[in-house]
């Protein structure tokens, strides 16, 4: 491969478009031998990234074939522990390089590229997700970019059932008012790792459904945190609707997964009086609510927890297309034995590498090497 021949130059939505989602529609993300979820953007490439504050996409050409594209965006985040906690933060995402022309030095200089729109724009850090197994991905970052693995956290993926699930009676579950939510997510989780400044324009974003939370039924919290007075109890999460966005669609599946849905479908249209839990058909394309900004307090608040991701659930059965929920969490945070999830769609460990943009002599650089500031983790559902 000849490399002077390579272009690279920013996503233009008129010449590009077509060719970007024929590229998407073409890439496997991750190793080839387990499950493998394609995304399709519905016709706007950029969909990934267009509610961050600042977001760009760069595409490669050679001649006139589109052989790769990347995006990044970037926001002010916590990073450090307070008082100068928060850092300007990087976001790499949706490198795909078109199969015939891999291993030819194109996702370098396309990451180097987006890397020079970082540092043009102060970045201090630069970021990416990837699968820990996806041995192309790491290499690229780690062994050629000088990126550190940072954190693993948990993607937690579970079924929604046609069938709403019965909540306990004794929890009580309150949606809070877009201003009582910003109050309490700056309250409690801004020195929680990655916890975006600009939380109140996530919160304001069409596509956060709301913001509830749970106690037990009896306890009254009528200020929501205001006056200082919180249940013994509670647990907080909000709801981002990522299926108006973008859809997911299965690549492969283990057979026991296949053997599974097509049993449980069968034995579902026979005897619907059966309790059995129909699993949905993953193969056509579907939406999913993405869960964020998980808090807990108190002795009983894990049930808790486990009764807001039901209430979702029962929200999902009523939204057209939205096939599962989904939420990531820190490695070893408390409510994650709590959350309902599906082994074999989800990924116990989701790599995030970092690297410093900026060449100062300060505890920036020591960043990937230091252990979690809080046990916790805010993602960005504009991230996923
Ligand atoms: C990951 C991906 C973007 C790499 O793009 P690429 O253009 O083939 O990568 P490059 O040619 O620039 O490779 C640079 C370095 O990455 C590493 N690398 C790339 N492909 C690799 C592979 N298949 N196996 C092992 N290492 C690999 C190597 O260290 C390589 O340097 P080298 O060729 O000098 O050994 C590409 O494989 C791809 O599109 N994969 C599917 C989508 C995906 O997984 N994206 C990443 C999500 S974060």
């Amino acid at each position: 491969m000849v490399y002077g021949e390579l272009k690279i130059r920013s996503y233009d939505v008129q010449i590009h478009r077509a060719r970007v989602e024929d590229l998407e529609r073409r890439c496997e993300v991750g190793p080839t031998k387990r499950v493998v979820l394609f995304t399709d953007t519905m016709g706007d490439p950029i969909c990934r990234i267009k509610n961050s504050p600042m977001y760009k996409m760069l595409i490669a050409e050679l001649g006139s074939e589109l052989v790769g594209v990347i995006q990044g965006s970037i926001k002010l985040a916590t990073v450090h522990k307070p008082p100068k906690n928060l850092a300007k933060l990087g976001y790499v995402l949706g490198l795909r390089i078109a199969p015939l022309h891999r291993r030819n030095g194109i996702g370098l200089r396309l990451v180097l590229e987006l890397e020079k729109w970082f540092v043009a724009n102060d970045v201090d850090y630069a970021y990416m997700a990837t699968e820990k197994d996806n041995e192309a991905s790491v290499n690229l970052f780690i062994k050629k970019l000088g990126y550190a693995k940072f954190r693993t956290p948990a993607i937690l993926v579970n079924p929604v059932d046609r069938r709403a699930l019965r909540l306990s009676s004794k929890t009580e579950v309150a949606k809070l008012r877009i201003e009582e939510a910003e109050f309490l997510y700056r309250k409690l989780m801004t020195s929680t790792e990655f916890f975006p400044d600009d939380i109140g324009n996530i919160l304001r974003n069409r596509l956060s459904l709301g913001t509830w939370v749970a106690y037990q039924r009896g306890e009254s919290w009528d200020g929501f945190g205001s006056d200082g007075k919180f249940p013994s109890s509670w647990a907080m999460l909000s709801v981002w609707n990522s299926g108006e966005l973008f859809k997911l669609r299965l690549g492969k599946a283990p057979l026991s997964c296949l053997i599974y849905t097509k049993i449980s479908r069968l034995i579902d249209k026979i005897f619907p009086c059966f309790k059995l839990s129909a699993i949905p058909d993953f193969f056509s394309p579907f939406g999913f609510y993405f869960m964020y900004g998980l808090h807990l307090e108190g002795p009983l608040s894990g049930k808790l927890v486990g009764d807001l991701c039901q209430f979702v659930h029962n929200m999902a059965t009523k939204t057209k297309d939205c096939k599962v929920t989904v939420t990531e969490v820190g490695g070893k945070e408390m409510l994650r034995p709590h959350i309902p999830y599906w082994k074999s769609l989800s990924c116990p460990e989701d790599l995030w590498c970092i690297k410093a943009m900026k060449n100062e002599e300060s505890t920036i650089l020591q960043l990937p090497k230091t252990p979690p500031t809080t046990t916790s983790l805010f993602v960005d559902p504009r991230e996923v």
